[in-house]
């Protein structure tokens, strides 16, 4: 029997941090491994696979993990990763908590959603200094609700992209554990989701071209080219 008939493509969707890590190794790094996770923590999503050539956290748990704040990597020399992990915590409350999501007890969390921006924000443009040119980040992220819906995989984007980055992927990872509040009590849709984000290093004459507000970054093209 040729088994090669029966090769998958990968899907968009998945229930596995490890299954889309290989995925998108294959995919967008033609199976080289990652160069960097820089929010390490206890290494969960590598329980299965290789774990990638360098460790950091900002509170590392083990030796073997450096200790580095993402928005500075002082370790790291520029323009010399092809590849970064980032999984930062993704929660925030404004006021005391009311809901009963227990994953804000585990995590670490922000006081306010414009803190948790800033620090994204600070972190990607160390990235783009520490990639080489076409390296790559990888951005797990969530959308938040605490009676309120924030989009933040969309603000991410917009971050990025402002930074030159390209956006060059999406997975979803589907959560099947997630505690649910009482449908009464919902402003929208409870997230069962999160979001791997693909990034590219955009070089300097990255084409933007703005299309009805939204806007197609494409691949370098031979004159530096930037709308306003
Ligand atoms: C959601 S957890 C990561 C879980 C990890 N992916 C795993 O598989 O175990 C977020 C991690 O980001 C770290 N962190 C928070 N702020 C950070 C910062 N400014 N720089 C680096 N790491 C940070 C936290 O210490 C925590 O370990």
């Amino acid at each position: 029997m040729n088994y090669e008939l029966f090769k998958m493509r990968y899907l968009s969707v998945f229930y596995k941090d490890e299954e889309i890590l290989k995925a998108l190794s294959d995919i967008h790094l033609k199976g080289n491994w990652y160069d960097l996770d820089c929010t390490f923590s206890k290494g969960n999503f590598y329980k299965n696979i290789e774990e990638p050539k360098l460790k950091s956290d900002l509170t590392p748990l083990r030796e073997d993990v450096i200790k580095s704040n993402s928005s500075s990597l002082q370790f790291i020399d520029d323009g010399s990763l092809k590849s970064i992990v980032f999984d930062p915590p993704f929660l925030f409350r404004k006021r005391k908590s009311i809901n009963n999501d227990n994953q804000s007890n585990f995590y670490t969390y922000f006081k306010s959603y414009e803190e948790m921006i800033d620090m994204y924000k600070a972190s990607l443009d160390c990235f783009k200094n520490k990639l080489t040119k076409g390296g790559y980040v990888f951005f797990k992220c969530q959308d938040m609700t605490d009676g309120k819906f924030y989009d933040t995989h969309t603000e991410i984007i917009k971050i990025a992209r402002d930074l030159n980055f390209i956006l060059k992927d999406i997975a979803i990872k589907v959560c099947t554990n997630k505690q649910q509040r009482d449908a009464k009590q919902q402003n929208c849709v409870a997230k069962v989701h999160s979001y791997w984000i693909v990034l590219k290093k955009g070089s300097l004459t990255t084409r933007h071209i703005q299309v009805n507000k939204s806007i197609i970054v494409s691949e370098p093209q031979r004159m530096p080219y930037e709308l306003k």
